[in-house]
């Protein structure tokens, strides 16, 4: 048996590897798997099995996973593609007799007013339908999406969006690593649904409190229609369809779309989250 991590090239499940070597997996019992394997070497180095998994390539998914294998699927990174790209993953699980597969979906799934959430739920489905033991990880947003607010609160002393009074329980990205670490690496998990997020749902007159702790200076929340943020964002150079779709997330936040905090997280983690002055901290 294996623990298959995708997306090990990437951030998150670049954390998922270093938990589960923290938690005593042995190295060699660990496939890191991504496109880019050249970012792979250094944990290689480390003892750990490395595979090209491309979504893509079904080929590369027969050869990286094998009967018995817990794996994590990261969700991928182009949205318009993704829900074909987890499925050629899923339908390889199922062909090869893998014993689990946890996918990184989102908060809430078919409840989120998100427009991301889509997507996630089209994946949930298939996950549910392909006759594997499954685990499903619903992540709410991380921390680090934060660090250009923090830029601009550094800059200029304002943070800017358009969420209104809605509140976000954020947690890092090692939070959440956290969770899956435990998920794949223990026992009894197979057809939960966990709700990850922060164990505190901060607003946006929190998050401007903890940047001015921070950044020792004052900041203050701006608060934005959503055509004024559209406008301020193409203002910068995105393009218009970009614009509403990241205002958008603000007015799902506005929705309350991302203020669950079930204690789900840090149970699994075993601790609790990282709160959002020490994340902005490690951000800057
Ligand atoms: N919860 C949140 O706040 C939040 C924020 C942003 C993103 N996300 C989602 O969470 C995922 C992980 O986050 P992250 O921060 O680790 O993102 P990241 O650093 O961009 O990493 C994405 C990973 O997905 C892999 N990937 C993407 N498309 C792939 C494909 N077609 N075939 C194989 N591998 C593919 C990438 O592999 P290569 O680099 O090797 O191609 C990379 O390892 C993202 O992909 C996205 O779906 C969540």
């Amino acid at each position: 048996m294996s623990i298959v991590v995708t997306g090990a090239t990437g951030h998150l499940g670049r954390l998922v590897v270093e938990e589960l070597l923290a938690r005593g997996v042995p190295a060699e019992e660990i496939v890191a798997g991504g496109r880019r394997v050249e970012e792979l070497t250094g944990l290689a180095g480390r003892g750990v099995r490395v595979a090209r998994i491309d979504y893509d390539d079904v080929a590369t998914l027969d050869e990286a996973l094998a009967a018995g294998d817990r794996l994590l699927l990261v969700s991928g990174s182009d949205p318009a593609a993704r829900v074909q790209q987890h499925r050629n993953v899923i339908e390889a699980a199922a062909r090869v007799g893998v014993a689990l597969v946890a996918y990184t979906s989102i908060l809430r799934g078919d409840a989120s007013p998100l427009a991301l959430a889509e997507t996630h739920v089209q994946t949930e489905a298939d996950v549910r339908g392909a006759g594997i033991p499954f685990v499903l990880l619903r992540n709410g947003w991380y921390t680090e999406n934060y660090g250009q607010a923090l830029q601009e609160a550094e800059a200029a002393g304002t943070v800017s969006a358009s969420a209104g009074d809605g509140r976000v329980a954020s947690a890092t990205r090692a939070d959440y690593a956290a969770a899956a670490a435990a998920v794949l690496a223990g026992e009894g998990h197979e057809g939960r649904v966990y709700e990850l997020s922060g164990d505190t749902a901060w607003s946006f007159d929190e998050f401007a409190a903890a940047a001015a702790e921070v950044l020792g200076r004052e900041v203050a929340y701006r608060r934005l229609t959503t055509d004024e943020h559209v406008a301020g964002l193409t203002g910068v150079g995105l393009d218009e369809p970009t614009a509403r779709f990241v205002a958008g997330m603000d007015a799902a936040i506005a929705e309350g779309a991302l203020d669950s905090t079930t204690g789900d997280l840090s149970r699994l983690a075993g601790r609790p989250t990282t709160p959002l002055v020490e994340a902005l901290r490690a951000l800057r």
